[in-house]
């Protein structure tokens, strides 16, 4: 019988470039408010939002990964041609096949890459750099181009009081390859499926083909996202504090050698809860992006963390915190090093 041959060892992996896109549209609360029956000081107050982008009719979640793609591998100072694979992590893509990720990369101008969709709502991009680290480490990629993207702005009812105010648009993505040491510590994921319908996409497209047998009252026009906001708040306030702290311990770091805060950008009052309950130290700095961006889902981590970067808050070399949480409701949290 033969065997297969010995694998290359594996080696480290780290980030080596971010890019972002957000669309040129900035909407305020006010834009908001009247079909909601809710004000600016309310949203702010429990959401810390003031405003955020909504991409234009015309403008996709293909052309929004494009372009983030292009500068997270101008960034990286890697050409698409080396992209060994292309994962675009989303939720508002609106074909079931064939996936995103194939489109960005023929438009990137590299047709061969591997390519794939992740659907894990706020939570996909971190599962994405778990994934590609470990494709990386493992010699199954040398190049990778994450890109997590969502146009809500599609799926979210402008009248849902619970929702409209707090969705949005845009990209963010960066590219993962091979390092001379460990950059990417291992991801702690998994997820709390028995509250899987806290947040949900309703209703499918066989109800809407049938609308006769439709399950879910309401609408019959069009997916929109529903979402239990209370449990989804409470659960991510007391149970994604301790997987940020596992994170911490499998990067062999201590709270106290943290330099960045990079959550899923949902609320700022999560933000800050958890950043207490995980006792981050004085003076780290925490990505707040959410005030001004909304709730991207799965493009909110590298949105905010190629705003820190534009904002001068971050250096190459720093220990960042990323912790991804959403619908599912899932979740994944690991510590990078900034590049
Ligand atoms: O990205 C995926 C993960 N998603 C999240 O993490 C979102 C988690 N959830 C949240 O961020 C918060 O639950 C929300 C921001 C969505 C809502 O904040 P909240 O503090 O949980 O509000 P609530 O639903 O408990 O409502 C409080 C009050 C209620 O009034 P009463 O019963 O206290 O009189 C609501 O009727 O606020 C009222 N309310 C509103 N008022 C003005 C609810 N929605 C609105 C609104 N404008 N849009």
């Amino acid at each position: 019988m033969h065997k297969i041959s010995e694998p290359l060892a594996t080696r480290h992996s780290q980030i080596l470039g971010v890019g972002d896109y957000r669309p040129s549209r900035i909407v305020p609360n006010l834009e908001i408010v009247d079909l909601i029956d809710s004000s600016d000081e309310w949203i702010r107050e429990r959401s810390g939002i003031e405003s955020r982008r909504y991409a234009s009719a015309d403008e996709s979640v293909v052309d929004m990964s494009v372009a983030a793609g292009q500068k997270a591998l101008t960034a990286a100072g890697i050409t698409a041609a080396q992209l060994s694979a292309v994962i675009v992590a989303t939720v508002t893509y609106p074909f079931q096949t064939p996936s995103a990720a194939t489109d960005v990369t023929l438009r990137l101008g590299n047709p061969n890459a591997a390519a794939f969709d992740i659907s894990a709502a706020c939570a996909g991009f971190c599962y994405g750099v778990g994934m590609a680290s470990d494709m990386v480490r493992t010699h199954s990629a040398e190049y990778v181009l994450l890109i997590g993207v969502e146009k809500l702005s599609d799926f979210t009812d402008p009248t849902d009081r619970g929702t409209a105010f707090i969705f949005a648009d845009g990209a963010g993505a960066i590219v993962i390859g091979p390092s001379d040491r460990p950059k990417i510590a291992p991801m702690i994921w998994g997820s709390d499926a028995t509250a899987r319908e806290a947040i949900v996409m309703q209703p499918s497209w066989l109800e809407l083909r049938n609308p006769d047998g439709l399950a879910n009252s309401g609408n019959i026009g069009w997916p929109d996202i529903k979402m239990q906001g209370q449990t989804v708040f409470r659960w991510a306030v007391y149970q994604m504090a301790p997987i940020g702290l596992k994170a911490i311990e499998a990067a062999g770091i201590t709270v106290d050698q943290l330099d960045v805060f990079i959550p899923h950008q949902a609320n700022i009052r999560i933000i800050d809860a958890m950043a207490k309950a995980m006792k981050l130290p004085e003076g780290i700095t925490i990505a707040r992006d959410v005030r001004v961006s909304g709730n991207t889902s799965a493009a909110s981590i590298p949105l905010a963390m190629a705003a820190l970067y534009d904002s001068g808050e971050v250096k190459s070399g720093q220990l960042a915190l990323l912790i991804g949480f959403g619908a599912g409701l899932v979740y994944a949290a690991q510590v990078v090093e900034l590049p």
